[in-house]
Formats: C-alpha cells, structure tokens, sequence
C-alpha cells in the first residue's frame, strides 16, 4: 500500500497582512499536524498551487519555515497567486520544464506523479501549445506506467459559478486532447477551488482538493457579478486535504478534514477470535 498526502490553496502572506497570515498559517499547520500523523506516513505530500498568497519572496520564505517541520518528501506546482520567478528562486530543487514551466513528472512507489503547470497570469488558468507538447511527450514515456496528473485549476466546474473556469475555456480543450484516451491515468489531482469534489473530464476522474486555508462556500444559486447580494462566499469552515491511497493497484482519494476530532470508537476487542485459544 502506498499513501499520498495531497494539500492545496496554502495562501502563505506576511506581516503585510497580518490577518490573513496568522490565519492561514494556523489553518496550514492543522493540517501538517494530521499529516505528519497519519500511519504510515504518506510516502509523499503534493502541493498543488497557491502556495503563498500574492507571490512574494518573503511568502515563500515563511512557507520553507513552516514546512521545515515535515519530513515527507514534497512535490510543489504552482497556482495564479504564485510567481513563477519568485517560486522557482525560493525552490531550485523543482524541476522545470525545457520552457521554465513547473512541469515535471517523478516516480512515488509505483505510480507516476505528473505535475501540470496551469498557471496563466490571472485567476484563470491556461495550458498553452508548449506545456500541451511537453505533457504528451511525458506521458508517451511511459504509456502503462499508472499515472496521477497534478495541476492547480480543476478542468471540471463546481456549478459555484463566480469560481469556475468560462465554459469553452481554449485551454481545456487543449488538455482534453493530450489526456483523452489514456487508460494509464488513474486521477487527475487539482485545487484552487478551496473546496472538495469531485468530476469527469476528458474520460478522467478528477479530484479537487480542500483548501488549507479558507474554503469556498457552497452556494450554487445563479449570481450576478453587478450585483452584490450578501451571499457569503467563503466561509473558516475546517482545512482539509486529500489522502491518495494506492492499493492492490487500485486508486482510492479520501477528502479529509483536518482538526483535532475525538475518536468515536477504538478498536479492543477482536474481530475475529482466535481459534487457539477457544
Ligand atoms: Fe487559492
Ligand atoms: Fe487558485
């Protein structure tokens, strides 16, 4: 069995805003503390994107610092609140593609991590001609290999509508085409959503992962831009993350909310007697 810690939407600020920084940090570490308790440990911790709030050295600085108490190995992509720059200065041990885009692909256990970089200069993503050139080039490396695609902006809407990507987006179409029909994806992990759930796309399963700092309310009534309502749209509900768990070659994704939570029932009595003794 093989456990994957993915994290999303980390929003890392500082003293700026003091707020904000206090909070998502807080929210962060909750969620490291119930990762780094897991057993067994995840053989991996995946951040997909919006590591640090307005792209900032000294945000990644602070992120390094908390992160520095995490011994899982950890894989990095970017979201629209990161700089690619500022991003790749603060962590020259990720890898880039030939075009500087944070694309890589890397084994964990038996499955193939592939990280997309969709990060496009606005809240939007994009996937332009190069970063598709590089995905089918990668994925034709190892065409059987089970292979978990990881990027930021989840290519499927939640119907929260103000959050999604414009339908017809051109560069889902242009995703679609590198991924549909590859029977070796088994998931496609994403966040930006600061909310869990789950879709289709392209033949794919998709995943979207929790925010570990605030999430996005959940509130599917139509909405007009022009028109405030007061309609809340994110809320301090819980941080969360998701466990990929790997097993008998099958891919499981637990959507976890992340706090201190007593347990209900403990395991004291056998399931099974042992017939030995009886
Ligand atoms: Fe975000
Ligand atoms: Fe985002």
């Amino acid at each position: 069995m093989l456990t994957i810690a993915q994290i999303s939407d980390l929003h890392i600020t500082n003293g700026r805003n003091p707020l904000d920084q206090k909070r998502n940090e807080d929210r962060l570490r909750v969620a490291l503390k119930d990762i780094n308790n897991l057993k067994p440990p995840p053989a991996a911790l995946v951040i997909t994107g919006d590591l640090v709030d307005l792209g900032l050295a000294d945000e990644y600085e602070a992120l390094k610092a908390i992160l520095a108490d995490t011994a899982i190995p950890t894989f990095f992509g970017v979201g629209n609140h990161d700089s690619r720059p500022a991003f790749r200065e603060a962590f020259p041990d990720t890898p880039t593609d030939e075009n500087g885009f944070v694309q890589y692909a890397a084994m964990i256990g038996d499955l193939r991590l592939v990280m997309i970089d969709t990060l496009d200069g606005e809240n939007h993503g994009g996937f332009c001609e190069k970063r598709a050139a590089w995905l089918a080039r990668t994925l034709d490396e190892m065409p059987d290999t089970p292979t978990v695609l990881a990027l930021h902006h989840p290519p499927v809407p939640s119907g929260i509508v103000w959050m999604d990507e414009p339908e017809g987006a051109p560069w889902l179409d242009r995703l679609a085409s590198v991924i549909e029909g590859r029977k070796n994806i088994e998931a496609m992990i994403c966040g930006h959503m600061h909310r869990a759930y789950n879709g289709k796309f392209a033949g794919q399963v998709v995943s979207v992962s929790s925010a570990t700092s605030i999430q996005l309310a959940l509130d599917v009534r139509p909405i007009d831009m022009r028109v405030p309502d007061g309609r809340e749209l994110l809320t301090e509900r819980a941080p969360g993350y998701t466990l990929l768990v790997w097993h008998n070659k099958r891919l499981a994704l637990h959507s976890c909310p992340a706090g201190n939570f007593k347990p209900a029932v403990t395991y004291q009595v056998p399931f099974i007697k042992d017939q030995r003794s009886a």
